[in-house]
């Protein structure tokens, strides 16, 4: 995508015949047209059953992960890698670790590396971004909303454009505007199985003192996100999977200071991130990790909301979980 005015210029493997398959938009898919641009609806899987671990929905497919340049992101990349898929774009508003993050990628296999500097809450340069990758590849196989940001203070201490409506900008809307660009051509290439996995979190289950504007975004992307599972289903887009992660906390700095709630280990981000990219190989609909988040939102919808502010602040000590936070360089 050398077009693109913030394209990072590196030095990107060529893949062989491999990327010449019908939707794989490979090499010979930038000159020519892919499955999607011929409207193809012939052949190929029309979307298999949950429980299916197979990677084949990655092999040779063109891959998209926002916040690909550190943490979980980056794990969600290099799996593609490994997984065989025929490019990677790699979208990143930090332009310094996703150049850094496309060089440590690179040797891992033989995939086609795109590394985008881009700002996703600003939606005119994510959509103008979007057109460009569709120009390009026909179609995004694999997509995973994964960039997010946080803000963990008292509600009244949230600027209202720097932190609420950045917040709001990049966890929520740049996912839902992402989405809306690349499904139409996801919907109308069928001849291979398509992936959408959206990272929420612990955090879009329950209330949480100091994250809620972070836990309000995460709330409307759990909603948003399955609320599409649904609609692809009922209309029969079987060939397109969603899955969301709402994992609790994860040790890649983000939650720096947080504290694990009871029973609730702070997770390492390649535990996290594998649990997250089984479950959307298996288009498993809702991933929870570790098991007391789904604990917690049951118990959460089973209680008094006095009840469970008992047993959730002074039993499994959520409220004061964020206590401590400092964040990744103290923000
Ligand atoms: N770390 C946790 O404890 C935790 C827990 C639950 C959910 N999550 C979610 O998991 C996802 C990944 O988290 P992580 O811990 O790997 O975070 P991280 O901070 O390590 O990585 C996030 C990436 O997103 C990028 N990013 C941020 N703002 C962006 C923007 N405006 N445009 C483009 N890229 C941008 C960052 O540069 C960074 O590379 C996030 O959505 C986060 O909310 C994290």
């Amino acid at each position: 995508m050398p077009s693109l005015p913030c394209f990072l210029s590196f030095p990107a493997r060529r893949r062989g015949a491999a990327t010449a398959g019908p939707g794989a938009s490979g090499a010979g898919s930038l000159a020519g047209e892919t499955a999607a641009q011929r409207g193809d609806s012939q052949g190929g899987t029309q979307g298999g059953t949950q429980g299916e671990a197979s990677a084949e929905a990655v092999r040779d497919a063109v891959v998209l992960i926002t916040g690909a340049a550190r943490g979980m992101g980056l794990l969600y990349a290099r799996k593609a890698v490994a997984a065989g898929a025929a490019h990677v774009l790699l979208w990143d508003v930090d332009a310094a670790a996703l150049e850094e993050a496309a060089r440590e990628l690179e040797p891992r296999g033989s995939a086609e590396l795109h590394p985008l500097a881009l700002d996703l809450a600003d939606r005119e340069a994510l959509l103008a971004a979007a057109a460009d990758a569709l120009a390009t590849f026909g179609t995004v196989n694999v997509l995973i909303n994964n960039a997010g940001i946080v803000r963990g203070k008292r509600f009244w201490e949230h600027d209202p454009a720097a932190d609420i409506e950045a917040t709001l900008r990049v966890n929520t809307l740049a996912p839902m505007w992402l989405t809306r660009a690349l499904l139409p051509a996801m919907l109308a290439d069928r001849s291979r199985e398509a992936r959408i996995l959206n990272i929420a979190s612990a955090a879009g289950t329950l209330a949480n003192p100091n994250m809620s504007v972070y836990a309000s975004s995460k709330w409307a992307m759990l909603g948003w996100s399955e609320s599409l599972r649904l609609e692809l289903e009922k209309d029969g887009h079987r060939h397109v999977a969603v899955t969301t992660f709402c994992p609790s906390y994860v040790s890649t700095g983000m939650f720096e200071g947080a504290r694990g709630p009871f029973l609730t280990p702070i997770l390492t981000p390649e535990t996290a991130a594998s649990a997250a990219w089984d479950g959307m190989l298996r288009r498993t609909p809702v991933v929870m990790r570790p098991w007391t988040v789904k604990l917690g939102a049951a118990l959460r919808a089973a209680l008094p909301t006095r009840a469970w502010d008992v047993v959730g602040g002074k039993v499994f000590h959520v409220y004061s979980s964020m206590d401590k936070f400092t964040g990744r360089a103290g923000k």
